[in-house]
């Protein structure tokens, strides 16, 4: 496959030396990672980076860690042109549990999100496109109670991109949802990415594949090794767990993962997973 042709601006999300314990128990250690804006000619091109690491090993942590909802030990989190330190609100994000007001409809619940960014007029009708969009008009007057795992899910990715300026954080987006509804997710991640220069999407998963289909960059949480071989606690992304995958001519192409390129990477990433 081609590489398509791009080129790296500005950073818009910094992840400094982000390490993280929980009662003296290192979770997260040293970890280091940047998106930058990226472009390609004549396009606007947002960006969708994965953070990839088996059940268990910090994901969620760093994801809120990365939503300024939690300090980290230590180390910093920069979000933005500006590369302002991380506050709650900064950045839309999609918990593995979402919330979503119970005494309100589900398009109540959009609205709400919406009017944060646009005039009530414009909100109403962002909402129903989103409904739309997510398959989810029939089910505008439910409340959550009565909404399925996916529908509730869908709802609460919506949700965000209604309400959050560029940069959004998906934890676990594809879990307990069918083969088409992954689609469909995947379909609105690519639409929202192709929308606004800025937008970015982080998807923080441990569906490598899914990730991997439709990333740009991906990053690798691992345990390393001492001199010795005795694993070092703390999960962290090593320098050889870093991929770019627009250079290696992986992102941006339709059914990438039907493509033996692709199968070898992620083979490739698999036998780095059993290793660490
Ligand atoms: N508030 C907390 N206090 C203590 N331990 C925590 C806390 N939050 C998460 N952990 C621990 O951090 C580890 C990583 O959890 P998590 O980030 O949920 O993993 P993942 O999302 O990768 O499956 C787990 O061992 C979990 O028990
Ligand atoms: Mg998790």
């Amino acid at each position: 496959m081609t590489a398509h042709t791009y080129a790296y601006k500005d950073p818009i999300l910094t992840l400094n030396n982000i390490s993280m314990s929980f009662q003296g128990e290192p979770i997260l250690r040293d970890i280091n990672a940047q998106v930058l804006d990226v472009t390609r000619p004549n396009m606007k091109q947002g960006q969708v980076v994965g953070f990839y690491g088996r059940s268990g090993i910090g994901k969620s942590v760093l994801c809120r860690i990365m939503a300024g909802l939690i300090r980290p030990s230590s180390g910093t989190v920069e979000v933005g042109q500006a590369q302002q330190a991380v506050l709650p609100g900064m950045v839309g994000f999609v918990q593995q549990r979402y919330p979503l007001f119970d005494h309100r409809t589900l398009f109540d619940n959009l609205l709400v999100a919406a009017q944060r960014k646009y005039g009530p007029a414009e909100a109403r009708q962002h909402v129903s496109t989103y409904l739309e969009r997510f398959g989810l008009t029939t089910h505008a007057r439910k409340y959550p109670a009565l909404l399925s795992g996916g529908q509730r899910q869908r709802a609460a990715i919506a949700q965000q991109l209604l309400c959050s300026d560029h940069l959004i954080l998906l934890d676990e987006p594809f879990s307990g949802l069918d083969v088409a509804m992954i689609d469909e997710v995947k379909r609105i991640i690519v639409e929202v990415t192709t929308m606004d220069e800025l937008n970015t999407v982080v998807i923080v998963s441990h569906d490598l594949v899914t990730t991997t289909a439709l990333a740009d960059r991906l990053w690798l949480l691992g345990y390393e090794r001492d001199a010795a071989g005795a694993l070092v606690p703390g999960a962290t992304i090593s320098a050889q767990h870093q991929y770019n995958l627009a250079e290696m001519g992986l992102a941006w192409h339709q059914n990438v993962e039907a493509e033996p390129e692709f199968a070898q990477f992620v083979e490739h990433i698999k036998d780095e997973i059993r290793r660490s």
